[in-house]
Parts: C-alpha cells; structure tokens; sequence
C-alpha cells in the first residue's frame, strides 16, 4: 500500500478571526474542555539524522525538497506569535525540528522567548528536543541565552545499532558528551527519549536504564507510533509501555510515581532502591489525549493541534498581512475554541470515526515532536 507524503507546500486558508474579538483572558479552552498551555515550535524542518521511524533514507533524500529560507518564520515572527500564545495561557514552550540545533543562531530565538512571562509574571518553561549530536558544542551558549532544559533523543547504547539506527554514521559518544555538556551547564532536570522499535532496539532497554539508573537523568521510552507517512508503520513493531516496565522491573524493582502534571505525557515509575526514575510515553496503549493541551507551530508559520492532524492554519500568512496583534489573538482563540482533535484515543478505541490511516498527515520532521 502506497501511502501520500503531505506536500509541505500546501495551500492554507488564512484562519478565520470574524465575530467578536477575542482578547487573551488565559482561559480558552476547546471542545474537549481542555486549556492551551504548551507551544512546540518546530525552527526547522531538517536534520543531520535519517532515523528510520521519523526521516527515512527512502524519503528523506538529496531530492527531498526542504523548506527554502524565505518560508521559515523568521525569530522576530516567532517571538511575536509567541508572545500571544502566552497571553492566552501557555506556559511552556518547546523548540524543536527536525534538529533544533541546526537553525542558525537559535541562541538568539531563546533570549526572545526568555525574556516572555506569563500574565501573572511567572518565567516561561523553555525547553528544546536535540538528537545531541552538536549539543557539547552548544550547551553551554544555549543555557546563557536562557534555555531551561533539553530533552535528548537517544535509541541505543550500541554503537552499531545506534549508527543503523541515525543511517547518517553517528556515535553514541558523540551524544553521550553532549548529555554531560548539558549536565554542566545545568540545562537540567534533563530527560533522554528512547523511541522503542520491537525487534530493532528493544533488547536496550535494560542497558539503557542500567546506563542512566541513578544519573539524574531520566529516561523516558517512546511507544513508537504511526506518525506521518512515510515510515511504513505496523503494530507488530509497537513494544507496549506494559511490556517496557516489566522488562525492566526484572533486574530493577519499579514502582509508580505520582504524575506532576495532569497534562504530563510519561508515566513515572521510580526505582525502588532510590535510583532515580524513569518514564513511558504509550501514546499507543494509552492514549493520552484528553489531558492534551499541546498546540504545534511547524517551521513555516502554520498551527497544527494535533501531531496526527493534515491540515494546519496559516499563522504566517495572517502575520505578514500586516494583521494586528488582537486580530492574531482571535484567529488562534478562534481556532483553540473550534478544536476536537483526539486521534490517538480513536485509533485505540472501537469508537466512530475511526480515523484513516492512510489519510494525508504531516509529517514529525515538519512539526516536530
Ligand atoms: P516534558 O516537559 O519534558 O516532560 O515534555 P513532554 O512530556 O511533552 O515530553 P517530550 O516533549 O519530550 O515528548 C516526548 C515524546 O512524547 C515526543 O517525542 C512524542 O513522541 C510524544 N508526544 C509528545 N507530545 C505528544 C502528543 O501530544 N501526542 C502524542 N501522541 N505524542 C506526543
Ligand atoms: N514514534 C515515536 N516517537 C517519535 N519521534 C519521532 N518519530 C517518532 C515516532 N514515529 C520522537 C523522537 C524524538 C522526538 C523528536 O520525536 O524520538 O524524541
Ligand atoms: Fe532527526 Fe529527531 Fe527525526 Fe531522528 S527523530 S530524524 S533526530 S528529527
Ligand atoms: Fe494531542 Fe493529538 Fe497526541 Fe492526542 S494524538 S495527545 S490530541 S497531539
């Protein structure tokens, strides 16, 4: 079965800002009830890895057209969107890609998004997902321009598996280093994602919280999900979280965290000897959209609500029409209110309508985690 690569070039509509403008209050809230409280901004859609559940060689190759500069939201648009999701309520910001790192000088994007506050004066939560590979190299200009934390993806310990795993040759020393550089400089609590692909990299699982028990790092585990188009996904190669648990809880007794956050995607299990903690993320077996208060800026300016949806609103066209602050401000309270998406709890229930899986999506590399 042949399935469709969104054309990252679609055509939106300008959103919708008719009726009654909509000053930011903080309280929107959608449909399903639920707040804007987290904005993931995607500052790139490239990438020096091929993972092969997320950019596939196949796909992803020296004929992929990406993003031509012009079409990227430049940091002063950015920093102005971002300034109005914060006053409708968003607390927590991540930048991620493709690779956050590769978009140049983002140092200077996060002084912008650091020097936002709440309505009530509270510091924003600034975070950002790298894949590591230059973060020793960045860790310590990205913690002065005022980042909070990272989040590092890392699949395997196995240097060889790692390297099939990236197709682009990279070592888990490299990562490794940048982990430690981003220890130092205190860009922390610090948190690495292993997405587990069963029968690829699952026998890491033990090994990698082995590696990490104990840190302060917290390893999280990604069930792997059928995000966007390209990369051929089926069940038979989702681990579930369940699964995750156990495995581990054999040479390391676990027991349940209390969440911190209603709206937290991980599960956390602690280690009973006082190791530290790890996370699921099972947003196959257990979805987790009813507490989903995540909306999605991909690197051209369009909002998505969902990391499943095939469509997104063009934010950067409403922008560079010259459109005031209030008119953006009720296009995105306009779009928030209007909001329904909840993908992965139908995919996993019996409930109509079941969404296509072969329907058009984004893509990961384009919206980012
Ligand atoms: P923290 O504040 O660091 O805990 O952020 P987080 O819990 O949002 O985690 P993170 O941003 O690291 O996301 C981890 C992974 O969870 C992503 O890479 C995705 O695979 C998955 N994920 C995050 N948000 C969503 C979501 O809204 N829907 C689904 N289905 N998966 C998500
Ligand atoms: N399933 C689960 N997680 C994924 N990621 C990318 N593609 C997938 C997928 N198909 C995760 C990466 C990284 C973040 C950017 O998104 O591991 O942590
Ligand atoms: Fe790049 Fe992250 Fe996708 Fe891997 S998962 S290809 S590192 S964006
Ligand atoms: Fe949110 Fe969509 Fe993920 Fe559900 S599937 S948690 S609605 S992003």
């Amino acid at each position: 079965m042949s399935r469709r690569i969104i054309p990252v070039a679609d055509v939106s509509a300008i959103p919708d800002f008719s009726g009654v403008a909509t000053p930011p209050s903080g309280l929107l809230t959608d449909t399903l009830h639920r707040p804007l409280r987290d904005l993931r901004i995607s500052v790139t859609d490239r990438c020096n890895f091929r993972c092969v559940y997320c950019m596939p060689r196949e796909v992803f190759d020296k004929d992929y057209q990406f993003l031509p500069h012009a079409a990227l939201l430049s940091f002063e648009e950015i920093e102005r969107i971002a300034r109005i999701f914060v006053a409708h309520g968003v607390e927590k910001i991540r930048l991620t890609g493709g690779e956050p790192l590769l978009r140049k000088n983002i140092e200077f994007l996060i002084e912008r998004l650091a020097r936002l506050a709440t309505p009530e004066g509270r510091p924003l939560d600034i975070t950002l997902t790298t894949n590591g590979s230059i973060l020793a190299r960045k860790a310590r200009s990205l913690a002065d321009a005022g980042l909070s934390r990272v989040t590092v993806s890392l699949d395997a310990l196995d240097d060889a598996l790692f390297r099939q795993m990236n197709d682009a040759d990279f070592a888990v020393a490299d990562v490794l280093e940048g982990i430690e550089a981003a220890h130092a400089a205190g860009l922390a609590p610090l948190k690495v994602n292993m997405v587990v692909k069963r029968g690829t990299n699952d026998q890491e699982i033990v090994p990698m919280a082995r590696h990490f028990k104990g840190s302060g790092t917290v390893l999280r585990f990604i069930e792997y999900m059928d995000v966007g188009a390209s990369n051929g996904w089926n069940m038979t190669e989702v681990l579930p979280s369940a699964e995750v648990v156990a495995r581990i809880a054999e040479d390391f007794p676990l027991r349940p965290l209390e969440a911190h956050s209603a709206a937290e995607t991980a599960q956390r299990w602690g280690y009973v000897d006082g190791g530290g903690e790890i996370g699921v993320i099972s947003s196959v077996t257990r979805a987790f959209c009813g507490s989903c208060t995540r909306a999605r800026l991909s690197t051209e300016g369009k909002l998505y609500l969902c990391l499943f949806a095939n469509h997104g609103h063009d934010l950067r066209g409403l922008v560079r029409s010259g459109a005031s602050d209030d008119t953006i401000a009720t296009a995105i309270a306009r779009i928030w209110e209007r909001r329904t998406d909840r993908y992965s709890q139908l995919r996993g229930s019996n409930a109509l309508p079941v969404p296509d899986p072969d329907a058009p999506r984004v893509e990961m590399s384009y919206i980012g985690g």
